[in-house]
């Protein structure tokens, strides 16, 4: 897989997407992440990647040339599944769009800006517009590298236990059970008898029990929608 991230501020993604997990799928090869710095499309003597919005409002709106510039680069390489848009008045992030994300070969990120992005932008380009949630961000680069994260991580080979992206949470629309490690004893606080009983059948039956109890006190809404 491959994902181009498009920024005017590339500082802001070196570490989220350079340390952990995210470090080692790259060197295993599982993904190929980009980041491309906006300002090198730029041409004008200031390198400037916004400008004044028509109209008269505050903030400034990012401008078309060196979006499409970069685009058209790119998209001439390859074919690209799609070219998201990180915006808060994007359709809401969720774990159905990170799986179906990673299952895709080539992604594009813009990170969205201050007041927005020239509409054409929207129009003519974007495929898919999301947000991380009902809040609003300096910029798209965080959204962008929350995104990164959750499809990276679920990517084949990306997690050492193969299983555990499996059981996470909302995999399948539920709350991940507790977990408990040593010592089986603490301040007087007992790890639950059946995680230590070697009962398999009895500890999945647990976890199960576990997940849909703390889904429906915590999170009933994952359940009306199933
Ligand atoms: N940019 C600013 N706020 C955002 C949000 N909530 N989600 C995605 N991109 C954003």
């Amino acid at each position: 897989m491959r994902i181009d991230i498009i920024t005017s501020v590339p500082e802001l993604l070196t570490s989220p997407l350079n340390e952990s997990i995210l470090r080692r799928a790259q060197d295993k090869g599982l993904v190929e992440i980009v980041v491309h710095n906006l300002h090198d499309y730029a041409h004008d003597r200031r390198r400037t990647t916004d400008d004044y919005p028509f109209g008269g409002e505050a903030g400034m709106v990012m401008k078309c040339e060196p979006v499409f510039e970069l685009t058209d680069k790119l998209r001439a390489e390859r074919d690209y599944d799609e070219i998201i848009y990180t915006s808060p008045d994007g359709r809401r992030y969720d774990q159905h769009e990170a799986n179906r994300l990673s299952t895709l070969r080539n992604l594009i990120i813009l990170c969205g800006h201050y007041k927005g992005i020239d509409h054409r932008i929207r129009e003519h380009l974007i495929t898919r517009e999301l947000s991380i949630g009902d809040y609003v961000l300096t910029g798209g680069e965080l959204a962008a590298c929350v995104i990164a994260d959750s499809v990276v991580r679920i990517l084949p080979g990306a997690i050492g236990d193969e299983a555990s992206a499996l059981t996470d949470c909302f995999q399948d629309d539920l709350l991940a059970p507790p977990v408990y490690t040593r010592p089986a004893e603490f301040r007087g606080w007992r790890v639950p008898d059946v995680l230590l009983s070697g009962n398999f059948a009895e500890i999945d039956r647990w976890h199960d029990q576990q997940a849909l109890e703390r889904t429906r006190r915590l999170r009933p809404d994952l359940l009306e929608r199933g």
